[in-house]
């Protein structure tokens, strides 16, 4: 695994228009594993880490999640001298003929590294090799630049989902076709 993790990096981007440069990483491709009970505390962390008090899960639906047979809960560990920490998580829900990326999120200290497109890129395989139709996330519609990601990655704007986080809190529903796929989407 480890090995695998060595030989198997992209080369992270360091700049953009987002600001100033990001420390490099490299992608723990071969580190990427499906998370487990253990992972809850490191999970809570970077749910608050990365996600304002309105849009954070809590630890039991994190916990349910880590249960469910239809969602994946993946990680990225990265090895420290005090044990594991998590530098990225994604969390995937099977809907009928569709996968849903429920979560994504990158630790602060590690965001603009290209994890976070890696991480949709594995989706969309996992999606791709499980052959649905379509793969379906829901975005907040006041974050422009996060749209303009998804929307770069394929997925494009759908349905306007008033209230759905909080209230005044409205997310776009986002869709992205697979290849060879038939138009219609499940409901
Ligand atoms: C959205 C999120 C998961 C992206 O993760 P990431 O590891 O930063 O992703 P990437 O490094 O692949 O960058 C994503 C895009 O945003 C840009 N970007 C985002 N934050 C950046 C930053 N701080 N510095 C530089 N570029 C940044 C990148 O250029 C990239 O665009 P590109 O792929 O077209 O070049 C991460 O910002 C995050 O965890 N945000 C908080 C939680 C969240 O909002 N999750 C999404 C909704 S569930």
């Amino acid at each position: 695994m480890k090995s695998q993790a060595a030989e198997a990096v992209r080369k992270p981007r360091v700049e953009s228009g987002y600001g100033s440069p990001k420390p490099t990483v490299q992608l723990p491709i071969g580190g990427l594993r499906r998370a487990g009970a253990s992972d809850l505390d490191e999970l809570m962390r970077l749910e608050e880490a990365c996600f304002e008090a309105w849009r954070r899960d809590s630890r039991r639906m994190i916990r349910d999640s880590l249960r469910n047979p239809r969602h994946e809960v993946w990680v990225c560990p990265e090895v420290e001298s005090g044990g594991e920490r998590l530098t990225a998580t994604l969390v995937l829900r099977w809907l009928p003929g569709a996968l849903r990326v429920y979560s994504l999120a990158t630790d602060p200290e590690r965001q603009g590294s290209g994890m976070g497109r890696f991480l949709m890129d594995f989706a969309r395989r996992r999606a791709e090799e499980s052959g649905v139709r379509a793969m379906r996330l829901e975005a907040d519609a006041g974050r422009k630049g996060l749209l303009g990601w998804y929307e770069r990655l394929g997925f494009t704007r759908e349905t306007l989902l008033k209230d759905f986080y909080a209230p005044g809190r409205d997310a776009w529903r986002m869709i992205a076709k697979l290849a060879d796929a038939p138009t219609a989407l499940p409901e």
